[in-house]
């Protein structure tokens, strides 16, 4: 694989910013769920380090549970729109206040699906927070309840997000140069 540096067209949001804004979506839930407990849902694997972060400064009471979904084709860049669940949450809902989390909502469709799969299972309310957003290229509409950051339509990496499964671990959101990106480097 090949170095970062050697795929990264520019830095979109750097490390200060990112953890800024997550302190800031941490704050809204306080406010908003004051007095309560909640259910957050990672989705994995993209928004693992995105969720890690937020709940270290939620001060309302909170549990954590997991699940992940496919959608992309192998090797695709782009979702095919069949949405597959393909690890299930440990946590029975019902009665619970829930916010799903994940990294970037591009066509909506995972994002749609989940919350159809959720939603059979009463929850006390279902809200979804996503650290970004590619509105221009959505195909079904979604709420997103707490928004990070809106981008433009550009593949990115790193915080969570992966290309060809690596560099989740980097601390920015950087542009890829799809043009430099060797798979089989
Ligand atoms: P959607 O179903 O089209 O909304 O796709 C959502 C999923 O696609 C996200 O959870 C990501 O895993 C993945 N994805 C979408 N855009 C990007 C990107 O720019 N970089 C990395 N992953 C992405
Ligand atoms: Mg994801």
């Amino acid at each position: 694989m090949q170095d970062y540096k050697d795929i990264l067209a520019e830095v979109l949001i750097d490390e200060q910013a990112l953890q800024k804004r997550v302190k800031e979506l941490a704050d809204l839930i306080n406010i908003d769920y004051a007095g309560d407990k909640i259910l957050l849902i990672c989705i994995l694997r993209g928004a693992l380090p995105f969720m890690v972060d937020l709940m270290r400064h939620l001060t309302v009471l909170n549990a954590i549970d997991c699940m992940a979904v496919s959608s992309y084709g192998e090797g695709a860049r782009e979702t095919t729109g069949n949405v597959r669940m393909t690890l299930d949450l440990k946590t029975n809902i019902e009665g619970r206040h829930v916010i799903l989390v994940e990294d970037i909502v591009d066509s909506g469709h995972t994002i749609a699906h989940v919350l159809k799969i959720l939603c059979t299972r009463n929850p006390k309310s279902l809200k979804v927070c996503a650290l970004l957003d590619k509105e221009s290229r959505r195909e079904v509409i979604v709420p997103i309840d707490y928004c990070g950051f809106k981008i433009a339509n550009k593949f990115v990496f790193g915080y969570g997000l992966d290309l060809d499964e690596y560099y989740r671990n980097l601390p920015f959101v950087g542009v890829v140069d799809l043009n430099r990106f060797n798979p089989n480097d």
